[in-house]
């Protein structure tokens, strides 16, 4: 059915979305790059900061002990066998969605985009490739019997909608200075 296969795609995904949500709101301090260059760009610029990456991956890996918790009263309720995370598989999802928002910044700086300028499809996605290929690695017994290709579609495709909605609704809130 179509929609037990949105919710449980969607509900495996959960760890990796959440990361660089809270790091726009953890955000600030020393930047990963610590001000360095390549060629005359930043090499990650001023956007991509430790703090902001250490407690998107700490949100992003707590929530999914948080549902593992919760998950049989609710997988009860929507009729579906939701996805449990073992640990290493809750690190992965969140930090790989944190390493591909940074590999992506290195790209836009390669690429001349200053901070904060919109690259589309690749900030949309960004996050997903990472989450998804780090978890690939780390966990591939799990990630076999979880992403199966159709919940992959479903993730490749509501992903960029969910990315849109969230950053026009923080921006909106004033916690983004760009709605993308
Ligand atoms: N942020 C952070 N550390 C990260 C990712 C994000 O501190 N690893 C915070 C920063 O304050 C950043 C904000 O979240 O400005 C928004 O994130 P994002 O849109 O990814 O960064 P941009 O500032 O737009 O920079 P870039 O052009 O490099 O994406
Ligand atoms: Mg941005």
């Amino acid at each position: 059915m179509v929609v037990s296969l949105v919710v449980g795609a969607l509900w495996a995904m959960l760890p990796a979305y959440v990361p660089n949500n809270a790091a726009v709101l953890a955000g600030g301090g020393r930047p990963i790059d610590a001000g360095r260059t390549l060629g005359n760009r930043r090499l990650l610029g001023a956007g991509k900061t430790w703090r902001g990456t250490v407690v998107g991956t700490l949100t992003g890996t707590l929530l999914a002990l948080a549902l593992n918790a919760v998950n049989d009263p609710l997988s009860a309720v929507v009729g579906v066998e939701l996805a449990r995370f073992p640990l290493r598989v809750g690190f992965s999802l969140a930090f790989g969605a944190m390493a591909g928002d940074v590999g992506a910044s290195f790209l836009k700086r390669r690429t001349g985009r200053e901070r904060g300028a919109a690259f589309p499809g690749v900030d949309q996605l960004d996050f997903v490739v990472g989450a998804l290929a780090l978890t690939l690695l780390v966990a591939p017994a799990w990630f076999a019997a979880t992403f199966t290709p159709p919940r992959l579609v479903v993730v490749v495709v509501a992903t960029p909608l969910l990315h849109v909605l969230t950053n026009v609704g923080a921006y909106l809130l004033g916690l983004k200075t760009e709605p993308w």
